[in-house]
């Protein structure tokens, strides 16, 4: 993104609030047995991107907002979620990154049948995992996900873990055109088959970021959330060394990330342990520098004047309580690898840098670009394919993911989370367990798990075009 193609951005100095941007923990008792009652209406709204003095772009939001309503769920404690679908078109809701039935994982087809304009579905679970997840339509998926559909979900530990803050940054990378709407052109070919709909303007829980007020001495438990379509994030902190404490909603061993960078993919959540412990008065800018030559500032942490909360610095944080994932057994493992093959020749980071981002091209939505082990299914999971491999229920599954491409892609799977064990046939040095594992060029990694919920889930790539346009596939656990 360079400051041409991001006017936007540098148009934050008007914004004053930041009390959207800080949530805190809200204390609720803990009856695990009551049925905790949601409600989501999927419906076009108005979104104020770029701040309040420009006009608001038309959007497509739940419960009016944008992003939707930050969930937050308590572990073990079921839930019933009433969706109501709002729109002119077909929908459904994913609940990212939760280890569900398969009748509730929210795949157009596959696992339910759409929800049609005026109709409703109702989704029940009790969520095994504390975590950082998120939720959004796996329907038109491009075009709901870029007119604003995706909302933070928040599993809260069954026994609380203290931090002075709670801060969700969901962050959404918009296409907007000249006069602030969402640009149209939504499946373009150079879209499809290169980096996808990387767009010109970032948002934080739906606004351009100003300034997060914070204070000297203070622990944030930030959960970072990276909801775009295909934009790609590398965040450093000036001045401030985050500890990563959970990757994908899954606890990891306390660490500072390699090179101090935070990258996440589309779809992928770091939770982090922030101490502040800069000046009191001081600023330190939060910036994003994936996309090479093209770093800008995401946003600034903004000390107040009070003197610290804490007279001497904290020890290390603790590591978060372990989620019941069900252990691998790789000695009995069966292999099953994925090949990712297709998109344009060259590759790199990022396609379409000034001049052709946004051409206007004949759409290619339904079209293959992309195919796994030479197949390629279209759309958001409907087409009825026969399963790229069956599992047996219980077994490991010791699953490669290659990429022969030119081009980055989170890899995403439903309904289990991965044990990463190796990349590029080097181990991973912190235990790690992910649903989306970011793949770079050539990359392959060496995942497992055990495939102990039967269904048919989905395996595809969350940069959305790619997922559209043939990047995906189904396995079976029967
Ligand atoms: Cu975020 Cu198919 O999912
Ligand atoms: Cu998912
Ligand atoms: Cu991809």
């Amino acid at each position: 993104m360079n400051s041409a193609s991001n006017r936007f951005l540098s148009r934050r100095g008007f914004l004053a609030a930041t009390t959207g941007l800080a949530i805190s923990l809200p204390m609720r008792p803990a009856r695990a047995s009551a049925v905790d009652e949601r409600s989501l209406k999927a419906a076009p709204s108005r979104a104020r991107l770029a701040g309040p003095d420009r006009p608001p772009a038309s959007a497509w939001a739940y419960n009016d907002s944008v992003p939707g309503p930050v969930l937050r769920l308590r572990q073990g404690q079921p839930v019933r979620i009433t969706v109501e679908n709002g729109l002119a078109e077909d929908t459904t809701v994913h609940w990212h990154g939760i280890r569900l039935p398969n009748a509730m994982d929210g795949v157009p087809g596959l696992t339910q049948p759409p929800i049609a304009p005026g109709a409703g579905f109702t989704y029940e679970f009790t969520p095994p995992d504390a975590g950082t997840f998120w939720y959004h339509p796996h329907a038109d998926s491009l075009v709901q996900l870029g007119r604003g559909l995706a909302g933070a979900l928040i599993v809260e530990e069954a026994e609380p873990v203290a931090f002075d803050r709670d801060v969700i940054w969901l962050m959404q990378d918009w296409r907007l055109a000249a006069d602030g709407q969402i640009a149209g052109g939504f499946g373009s070919a150079m879209d499809a088959a290169m980096s996808g709909r990387v767009g010109n303007l970032v948002t934080i829980n739906g606004m351009v970021p100003a300034d997060q007020t914070v204070r000297a001495g203070e622990r944030i438990r930030l959960r970072l959330a990276n909801a775009a379509l295909a934009r790609m994030m590398a965040l450093r902190f000036e001045g401030h060394r985050p500890i990563v404490l959970a990757i994908d909603g899954q606890p990891c061993k306390p660490h500072e990330p390699e090179d101090g960078r935070l990258v996440l993919g589309p779809a992928m959540r770091v939770d982090i342990a922030l101490d502040m412990q800069g000046t009191p008065g001081g600023r330190y800018r939060v910036i994003d520098d994936f996309y090479d030559g093209l770093a800008y500032t995401l946003t600034t942490l903004a000390y107040d004047k009070a003197p610290s909360l804490r007279a001497r610095p904290l020890d290390a944080p603790p590591a978060l309580p372990r989620n019941p994932l069900p252990e691998p057994d790789l000695h009995n493992a069966v292999r099953q690898e994925i090949v990712l093959q297709g998109g344009m020749m060259g590759g790199g980071k990022l396609a379409g840098v000034g001049g052709m981002m946004g051409m206007a091209m004949p759409g290619v939505m339904g079209s293959a670009a992309w195919a796994i082990n030479g197949m390629s299914m279209t759309g958001d999971g409907h087409a009825g394919m026969a399963p790229q491999f069956t599992l047996r229920r219980g077994a490991t599954c010791r699953l490669t993911l290659r990429n022969e491409t030119a081009w980055w892609h989170p890899m995403h799977v439903h309904g289990f989370s991965l044990s990463v064990l190796s990349r590029n046939g080097s181990p991973v040095p912190h235990r790690q367990w992910q649903d989306t594992v970011l793949l770079a060029p050539k990359d392959t990694v060496e995942c497992a798990f055990v495939a102990d919920n039967p269904g048919d889930w989905m395996l595809h790539c969350h940069v959305a075009d790619h997922q559209m346009a043939g990047l995906m596939t189904v396995f079976r656990v029967t």
